[in-house]
């Protein structure tokens, strides 16, 4: 239907009859001839309808709208000098067109293409003409050309491309499962993966050595802006291999995915940090270090200190610590009870942070006065305190401390617009987690990472002795600025291992075997030693394409309630095919019960 696309055509080519094809992006009478912006995918192409050309074709014109689909036949001119448009690449020439064919006219769109629309469900309800819009054209392609170069990169590495079940069993990776009825197996469900771990592992069982996937997950969790119901891991296993092959293989994966979407070099090795130190320094397990403000431990200074309620919490094996927010005494009150409240939420437990800040000279905080002369010029030195800055504090367990003052800087950065650097990539590893955390609600042990998580070799002997709290695992997170992008770990292989991890985690033998056997039984047979990691693409391609959303770079996402606005996905299901699936809702509803009424009588 054409000789060449929207975005192809240059001086060279002047003299050339060419036949276009695309949407009207824009018309324009000028005098009685019409020109239009021709669109496709690629670009556009200035196309020009003059009466004295064709008369019935420059008629024709005349009725042109945005978005009609038109194709358009004619010759490749020079533009008139001083038309010239230099910010599209066929600004040079234009179409003097002969010939014009409406192949399918378009309605007046709900909303204009070439302007940002802040209403998301109208985004979503005509998300086909939204992902028409330059930005979201540019997202989609930029993702394509990232999973391509994902591809390739580890095909090139040897791996093999091996697709899993969507109809699986439940996966413990720490959300709910989306559940699918039976008809053939009345009463038994299948659940969606939410990720391909188990398969993978019996994939290196199997002897394939080295495994990916571009991989759909689905985890019915709480939504945010880095997290759908439905996503897309780039997911990988390779046998004989110990964490620095996966970073090493990981990080060139990336390397090559930021090349070819971005242009740039990621230098490697990326930065490594302990889970401890990431906590410590930054009060989270994903830290984004484009900037500093990192916490401070002030033990020292207040060691022999009389004010009761730091000295009650050193005493009592907490932590007294701090960050300096420079340049930020201007606070607004909204910002601060902000602040105030998101520490709470964090677990703060008074209503207010504690806060110097310097203003025109002035110590400005309802702790100055009890501090001695020592501790302030301790508390000024060591965390720089300047005029202008604020510093906030933070009292009580290390991990409390960690968790409110990591919040607070994360939405001190925000307020402060630190994290708005789309240019900047801090690519960073975070090792060396936890295997176990003590869930306070069911009072059990539960794998930080997943089940699947081989301990530290260092820490198998306090794993026997119970001491649970400090055993670390070989797992390892990679980050990029204040993004999880992917996590991973080298697996249990031996199955008396694997049995001990899940007695640890509270799940009988009889319960292993329902859940587990498959896996229990297949490392009877000679289990190669083997590890892997998940990329979430989704992310991945967020970041590249210098979004804050994973819903910018997905072709049809959920909104937060996990509803797809444009299918009027989900859906109710008549009763007639629930029973068919013995299925019977409890939820009221009242339509299905008079189907059920009708079905019944039937
Ligand atoms: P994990 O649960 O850490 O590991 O997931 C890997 C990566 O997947 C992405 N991700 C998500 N992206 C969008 N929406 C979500 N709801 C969502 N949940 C996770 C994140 C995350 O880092 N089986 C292990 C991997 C392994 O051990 O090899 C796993 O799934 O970027």
């Amino acid at each position: 239907m054409r000789t060449h696309h929207c975005n192809e055509l240059r001086e060279s080519h002047i003299g050339q009859t060419v036949t276009l094809i695309g949407w009207v992006n824009s018309a324009r009478d000028h005098g009685g001839v019409i020109f239009i912006d021709l669109r496709d995918r690629e670009g556009l192409t200035q196309c020009v309808f003059h009466p004295e050309e064709n008369p019935e074709v420059s008629a024709l014109s005349h009725t042109l709208r945005e978005e009609d689909v038109v194709q358009v036949i004619g010759r490749v001119a020079k533009r008139l000098e001083g038309s010239e448009n230099a910010k599209i690449a066929t600004g040079a020439v234009e179409i003097v067109a002969t010939t014009l064919t409406i192949v399918n006219k378009a309605d007046v769109l709900p909303f204009q293409l070439d302007k940002e629309l802040s209403n998301e469900d109208l985004r979503m309800k005509y998300r086909y003409l939204d992902l028409r819009r330059a930005r979201m054209s540019k997202n989609i392609r930029q993702r394509s050309v990232i999973t391509s170069a994902a591809r390739r990169y580890l095909d090139e590495s040897g791996f093999f491309e091996i697709e899993t079940p969507i109809l699986s069993n439940p996966t413990p990776e720490g959300a709910r499962d989306f559940l699918v009825p039976s008809r053939l197996n009345p009463g038994r469900f299948y659940a969606l993966p939410q990720a391909p771990q188990q398969y993978k592992q019996l994939l290196m069982v199997a002897g394939l050595e080295k495994y990916f996937q571009i991989a759909r997950c689905f985890r019915d969790e709480d939504l945010r802006a880095d997290r759908q119901p439905e996503f897309t891991q780039i997911d990988i296993e390779a046998s004989f291999v110990n964490q620095d092959d996966i970073i090493k293989l990981v990080e060139g994966l990336l390397a090559s995915m930021f090349k070819s979407g971005l242009g740039i070099d990621v230098p490697s090795p990326f930065p490594r940090m302990t889970y401890r130190d990431a906590e410590d320094i930054y009060g989270s397990d994903k830290p984004d270090t484009r900037f500093d403000m990192k916490i401070t431990d002030l033990g020292d200074v207040f060691a022999t200190t009389e004010f009761k309620i730091f000295r009650s919490i050193i005493d009592g094996g907490g932590v007294v610590r701090a960050i300096n927010a420079k340049g930020f005494a201007g606070i607004t009150t909204g910002q601060m009870n902000r602040l105030n409240e998101i520490a709470v939420q964090a677990g703060l437990p008074v209503k207010n942070l504690a806060f110097i800040k310097l203003e025109n000279g002035e110590y400005k905080s309802p702790l100055w006065k009890i501090f001695t002369d020592a501790e302030k010029a301790a508390v000024v030195a060591k965390l720089d305190l300047a005029e202008g800055d604020i510093v906030f504090f933070g009292a009580g367990s290390r991990e409390s401390v960690s968790t409110i003052l990591g919040r607070v800087r994360s939405e001190c950065a925000v307020m402060m617009e630190l994290n708005k650097d789309s240019t900047k990539f801090n690519f960073l590893w975070v090792v060396d987690f936890p295997l176990l955390a003590h869930d306070e609600e069911t009072g059990h042990w539960a794998a930080v990472h997943h089940p699947f998580t081989r301990p530290h070799p260092e820490d198998i002997a306090k794993l026997e002795a119970g001491d649970y709290a400090n055993v670390r695992a070989v797992a390892y997170d990679v980050v990029l600025n204040g993004y999880e992008l992917g996590g991973g770990s080298i697996r249990i292989h031996e199955k008396d291992l694997q049995a001990k991890m899940f007695s640890v985690l509270g799940v009988g033998p009889e319960e292993q075997q329902i859940k587990f056997g498959h896996l229990l039984d297949a490392f009877r047979f000679g289990a190669p030693p083997h590890g892997g990691l998940a990329l979430g693409l989704d992310r991945i391609a967020m970041l590249v394409a210098g979004e804050d959303s994973i819903r910018e770079v997905i072709a049809f996402p959920k909104n937060n309630k996990g509803a797809d606005l444009m299918a009027h996905s989900p859906c109710q299901i008549e009763h007639k095919l629930l029973r068919e699936v013995y299925v019977q809702s409890t939820y009221k509803d009242p339509k299905l019960a008079q189907e059920a009424k009708a079905d019944v009588k039937a």
